[in-house]
């Protein structure tokens, strides 16, 4: 990066004396933001600015498009796909919303939450349980991801399930523009038809368009009582039926179903401290929870008891306390590869069609074995959306052999996933990873009508420029 041009030195100097001390570190100060959580990628900037207020945000992105800067946004750096990192060799200024973490209101009334972007996802929950509401979104980093990098990559996590990812709770958005100009659209209607749905745009757009600033969402009701089950799945063919018979009894009480294979199981158990479940082995198992009225606890128990009756299950056990119910779950918030095997490997995030889901993995581990014979395919994931988090990884941690076959690997599976009706990003963006590999997933006038967004909204291609949209093909 030109970093050491004057022009770079005139804008680091005045954004410092803008911003202040707390509102402006330089590159020595900032290293673990240069580099994202998988550490698959390194970045470089002129600084990090931490803005204290939206009108510190236009102002950062005013000054930087007067230098002929770009700004990446970063919200708690916990992002999978490498859209939050500022890689190139263009001038380029970090921003992070850190300092903008205030929640504004929480309206029982409306049942509606207002905060500001640097808040994380985890405080919001607490804020609304607190208010006996739910904020339903939730994933493995709730206490570092925040509501803007929420928003800007429509999040999903274990409740998508059942109340959806981020784009169904935002109700309006405050968004600073590439020419810093300020969009209040913070109206909490549910029902609002007077033209373009505009927050739509920013949900997911990974800072390519605008900045979120402030949002209000949507909270719902605490359910007053939740059970949490782990079983052992006689096989991984029996995983529909498991789920059929899960959904409807009694209906809407499901609000997880994750799949976990015992290689996870194994891992997470030798690493951190987590007892495992249930005395019995088997390959797959399925934590899964009901919410809802007092009974759902019943309902679950029978619901085992059916399901071993079928023949679905092997064995299975019900939380029966706090304690019981949160190792469940630390269980499964540990499974990324990066906690569990201490390594990154190779990582896909793909939605299939939940019939599918076992046929994926049967033709996907076949074909990762046919290329590198000893490597582990590890899955695991949100199958009650279809997706499924599948990593390729070397047990022993060498994966210099790896990479010399990733994109043979990339290639098979991404083969396997269009054929299934899959996608390649269920729920971590494109980013930086992905914004090749998804040309010919969708018609390319889907790419046409992204770019003249990109290119209305962001004509100077400043904000996190090389993320998330393909490169036109060439003419
Ligand atoms: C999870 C992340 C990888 O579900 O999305 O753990
Ligand atoms: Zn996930």
């Amino acid at each position: 990066m030109s970093g050491g041009s004057d022009t770079s030195r005139e804008l680091v100097s005045e954004l410092a004396a803008l911003l202040g001390p707390e509102g402006w570190l330089p590159p020595d100060d900032i290293a673990d933001r240069l580099v994202d959580f998988r550490g698959v990628f390194t970045g470089s900037a002129l600084g990090l600015a931490r803005p204290a207020s939206t009108d510190e945000v236009s102002v950062v992105v005013r000054t930087c498009a007067a230098y002929g800067a770009s700004v990446v946004t970063q919200g708690g750096n916990t992002g999978l796909s490498g859209g939050a990192i500022p890689v190139g060799d263009r001038p380029t200024v970090l921003l992070t919303p850190s300092r903008m973490n205030a929640i504004e209101e929480v309206n029982t009334a409306r049942s509606t939450i207002t905060a500001q972007a640097g808040v994380t996802i985890q405080a919001l929950q607490e804020a609304a349980a607190s208010a006996d509401r739910l904020f339903a979104p939730d994933w493995g980093a709730r206490g570092t991801a925040t509501l803007g990098g929420g928003i800007a990559t429509n999040a999903g996590g274990i409740n998508v399930l059942r109340y959806g990812s981020m784009r169904e709770q935002v109700l309006g958005l405050e968004v600073v523009l590439a020419d810093g100009r300020v969009w209040d659209g913070l109206r909490a209607l549910p029902k609002d038809n007077s033209g373009f749905d505009l927050k739509q745009l920013f949900i997911a757009s990974e800072g390519t368009i605008g900045i979120v600033t402030r949002a209000v969402l949507r909270l719902h009701p605490l359910p007053s009582a939740h059970r949490t089950a782990f079983v052992a799945l006689r096989s991984l063919g029996d995983l529909d039926a498991l789920f059929a018979l899960a959904r409807a009894r009694p209906p809407g009480a499901l609000s997880a179903f994750e799949l976990i294979p015992e290689t996870g199981v194994r891992q997470v158990v030798d690493r951190f401290d987590i007892v495992r479940p249930m005395s019995t082995v088997a390959d797959w198992y399925v934590l899964l929870r009901f919410s809802g009225e007092p009974g759902v606890g019943d309902a679950l128990i029978d619901l085992l008891a059916t399901a071993s009756d079928d023949g679905l299950i092997v064995d299975g056990v019900v939380a029966d306390s706090t304690p019981h119910e949160d190792n469940l779950w630390l269980l499964r918030d540990e499974l990324t590869a990066t906690r569990s095997f201490g390594g990154f490997g190779v990582k896909y995030d793909l939605a299939i069609p939940p019939d599918r889901i076992e046929r994926f993995l049967t033709l996907a581990s076949a074909a990762v074995a046919e290329i590198l014979a000893d490597a582990l395919s590890y899955a695991f994931g949100h199958v009650g959306d279809g997706n499924i988090h599948f990593t390729v990884l070397r047990p022993d941690g060498d994966d210099r052999d790896l990479e010399r076959v990733a994109p043979d690997i990339t290639a098979a599976i991404d083969r396997i996933v269009w054929d299934l009706g899959g996608t390649i990003s269920a729920e971590h963006g494109l980013g930086r990873e992905l914004r090749s590999r998804i040309v010919g997933q969708k018609p390319e006038i889907e790419f046409e009508l992204m770019r003249t967004i990109k290119a209305a909204l962001d004509p100077d291609d400043r904000l996190n420029p090389d993320v998330m949209l393909p490169d036109p093909p060439a003419r």
